[in-house]
């Protein structure tokens, strides 16, 4: 969060350009949040810049207006379920837990694309133009902002908001810029891109350890088990239920001697209830929210009548990361911070008055909720990260947060929300999955197989073999059924574990694209029309996608019939990655390699630790001239030992020559020690692959007819 206002019109980076309200004296506006450090202008906005909003005042506030030309493509708005073409939708940035209001009048937790807002607010729009140039729209705002994108660009706001607008080459090039704006992820570590099983709730203890022993007796993959608000003692955060958890640091013990990690959750929401100790010392110390007269808020949540903290001070920072740092001394290896839109629970859809009073303190000004209820979630992430990384240096912190703002990957990892056992729940999770990564988000997935309702096999089926290629892949559930890999039969076991297993042996893989998401802020999963982004017909193909640069990922998303996968030029060679030979089910997507690309493959495993170990295969597509490159990115997988050159970034090579195909390295970066490994080679032809077999730094030579 940029503390200082340096809000001045004018050009502030190479490409980018603020402009502020006519009327609106710059200095009068809030430090911005999404950005991560002040950006002062360089100098004046010049007159060949393309797109320039124009301010106007209405009823409703300020208005921003920025024209698009004919085939211009909407998408970003962040966390939006619908299609990933946002043309034609309007949103709100109002974080908020989503709800439906029934026939009957009642209110049920549920989202759709006719939702305004969800749970994290992202004042961004990404333009795609005609050519494949693009531009990016950022409304520099935390108040409330309508984007309506039915006519052109049209954002408003009761307050008045300097607009930023990034130009670019190409949509990555614009991508790119924001995160160099609004910040990247951390480098997560491996564990965190492996399988996490996840329900509402695991209790008690005993039955995490017995789901962690079912997982390694039946050889799925897994990494990390998590748990859910039923460990708490009547809610309490920071607190366990004596009988159900009345040993945390054995489960946590229990869960590493079987090489699982363990996340547990915390709600922003203390208990107000005198004598206990987080709620008594909030209240003397002076951490909870207050309304317009002074008094405590309360609202009605898990524990019952509740005060939130109030993250906008520093102070109350400083202690909600003392009580996380006491918490993480029980061997929890991740946190996740939920409700934090705030939202409360009863009654359902009730949100917080818009004039509860925030304090702030180190620059940040006091100001009403209103102001600072989009980055509340944010702040929460933001504190409990800090206190993470604080507490364990030597390690990288995880947090999983429900809430967000532009500019929150810096802090958490994100997921969906309660999406719903459906299948058109399914096929949205790629689109906002999608739009997230095109909002600066690339570390987040959907609920695999719904929160709300129980899937039916084919569906469960279908959603993990799709969710093992997206960026987060945890399965979460609420109440309902059971939603294990084994819960749904033999035949959805075999699935999952066959999907999963295809995961685990990408991990090298998918590592080098979270690599490229920390340091050059490329979304992980990518829209298809990143392969080409002058090609219209690839504009709204939203059912396949990227991962990085390089492997197509075509999946079933709905039982409606086969979709009309849109590609771009290029051959896009099928391949296969583990067991397919034995195992062909039409659940799992279909796997295609870039012409022109080399993905490094892994052996795969239980763990994350064991897929990262051991021989790689080099699978290539050569080009239409007999050539390919592939990048792979490889450290100790923890720590921050990368820092100081502690990885290797090997570029590999093939070319074509004389009816050889040589595979060598063609650059190197990093001091990190080259393991000495089997590395083989897997060259894909139209009509199936060539295999050799080789050693790490060896060139490798494959005879090849085409
Ligand atoms: C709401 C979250 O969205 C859900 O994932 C979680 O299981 C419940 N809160 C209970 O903590």
């Amino acid at each position: 969060m940029a503390t200082a206002s340096h809000q001045d019109p004018g050009l502030v980076a190479d490409g980018v350009a603020r402009f502020v309200p006519p009327d609106v004296d710059p200095s009068t506006l809030p430090p911005s949040f999404a950005l991560v450090e002040p950006l002062p202008a360089l100098g004046a906005v010049p007159d060949s810049w393309r797109t320039v909003p124009q301010f106007d005042r209405t009823v409703d506030g300020l208005v921003a207006i920025i024209p698009i030309d004919a085939g211009t493509s909407l998408y970003g708005t962040g966390e939006v379920a619908g299609p990933l073409l946002r043309n034609g939708f309007v949103t709100e940035c109002w974080a908020k837990q989503p709800f439906r209001i029934e026939d009957d009048g009642s209110v049920v937790p549920h989202y759709d694309e006719r939702s305004k807002s969800l749970y994290q607010a992202h004042p961004w729009v990404l333009a795609v133009r005609g050519d494949g140039s693009a531009f990016g729209v950022l409304a520099d705002t935390t108040y409330r902002l309508g984007i309506d994108l039915r006519d052109g660009i049209r954002l408003t706001c009761a307050q008045p908001f300097p607009v930023i607008v990034i130009e670019g080459a190409s949509p990555q090039d614009v991508v790119r810029r924001l995160a160099d704006l609004t910040g990247r992820i951390e480098l997560p570590p491996h564990w965190a891109l492996g399988y996490h099983q996840c329900r509402f709730s695991y209790y008690p203890d005993g039955r995490v350890r017995s789901l962690a022993r079912e997982f390694r007796k039946r050889a799925i993959p897994c990494d990390v088990i998590w748990i859910d608000i039923h460990y708490m003692d009547e809610y309490k955060v920071f607190t366990f239920d004596p009988e159900r958890f009345p040993d945390p640091d054995g489960t946590n013990d229990y869960l590493h001697e079987l090489g699982f990690k363990s996340v547990w959750i915390l709600d922003p929401a203390v208990k107000a209830e005198a004598g206990y100790s987080v709620y008594d010392e909030g209240v003397s110390e002076g951490h909870f929210l207050h309304d317009a007269e002074g008094h405590e808020h309360r609202e009605s949540t898990w524990p019952g009548e509740a005060a939130l903290p109030d993250y906008t001070r520093p102070e109350t920072r400083a202690w909600w990361a003392r009580h996380t740092t006491e918490f993480l001394e029980h061997g929890m290896d991740g946190v996740w911070v939920d409700l934090n839109e705030p939202s409360p629970i009863l009654p359902l859809g009730a949100e917080l008055p818009e004039d509860l009073q925030h304090r702030g303190g180190n620059g940040l000004a006091p100001g009403s909720h209103a102001q600072y209820h989009n980055v509340y979630g944010l702040l929460m992430a933001k504190a409990t990260e800090e206190a993470m990384r604080a507490s364990r240096p030597e390690r990288r912190p995880f947090v999983l947060s429900r809430s967000s703002y532009l500019g929150g990957q810096r802090y958490a990892a994100t997921w969906t929300g309660d999406n719903v056992s459906s299948w058109q729940h399914l096929q949205w999770s790629v689109p906002m999955v999608l739009n997230l990564g095109l909002s600066g988000q690339p570390f987040c997935g959907p609920d695999i197989g719904g929160f709300a309702g129980t899937p039916s096999p084919a569906l469960f089926a279908h959603w993990i073999s799709v969710g093992a290629f997206l960026p987060f892949c945890r399965t979460h559930n609420s109440l309902a059924g059971d939603q294990e890999p084994w819960s749904f039969g033999a035949a959805v076991e075999e699935v999952s574990r066959h999907a999963l297993e295809r995961r685990y042996r990408l991990l090298p893989y998918l590592y080098t694209a979270f690599h490229e998401a920390a340091t050059k802020g490329l979304p992980v999963a990518r829209p298809v029309f990143f392969a080409d982004p002058a090609d219209l017909s690839l504009r709204d193909e939203d059912h396949s996608f990227l991962l990085g640069g390089d492997v197509l990922v075509q999946p079933r998303l709905l039982d409606t019939g086969a979709h009309d996968f849109r590609v771009s030029r290029g051959a896009w060679r099928p391949f296969s990655l583990a067991r397919e030979d034995s195992v062909s089910d039409p659940a799992h997507p279909v796997l295609r390699l870039r012409d022109g690309a080399i993905v490094p493959v892994g052996p795969g495993g239980q763990t994350a630790e064991e897929a990262f170990a051991g021989p790689l295969i080099l699978l290539v597509s050569l080009d239409a001239t007999g050539k390919a490159l592939g990048r792979l990115y490889e450290d100790a997988g923890d720590g921050f030992g990368y820092r100081e050159g502690q990885y290797l970034l090997t570029t590999y090579q093939a070319v074509l020559k004389d009816g050889v195909v040589e595979v060598s390295i063609a650059a190197r970066e990093g001091r990190r020690t080259r393991p000495v490994r089997a590395l083989d080679v897997e060259v894909l032809t139209d009509d199936g692959s060539r295999h050799a077999k080789g050693t790490e730094g060896e060139t490798i030579s494959l005879p090849f007819e085409q």
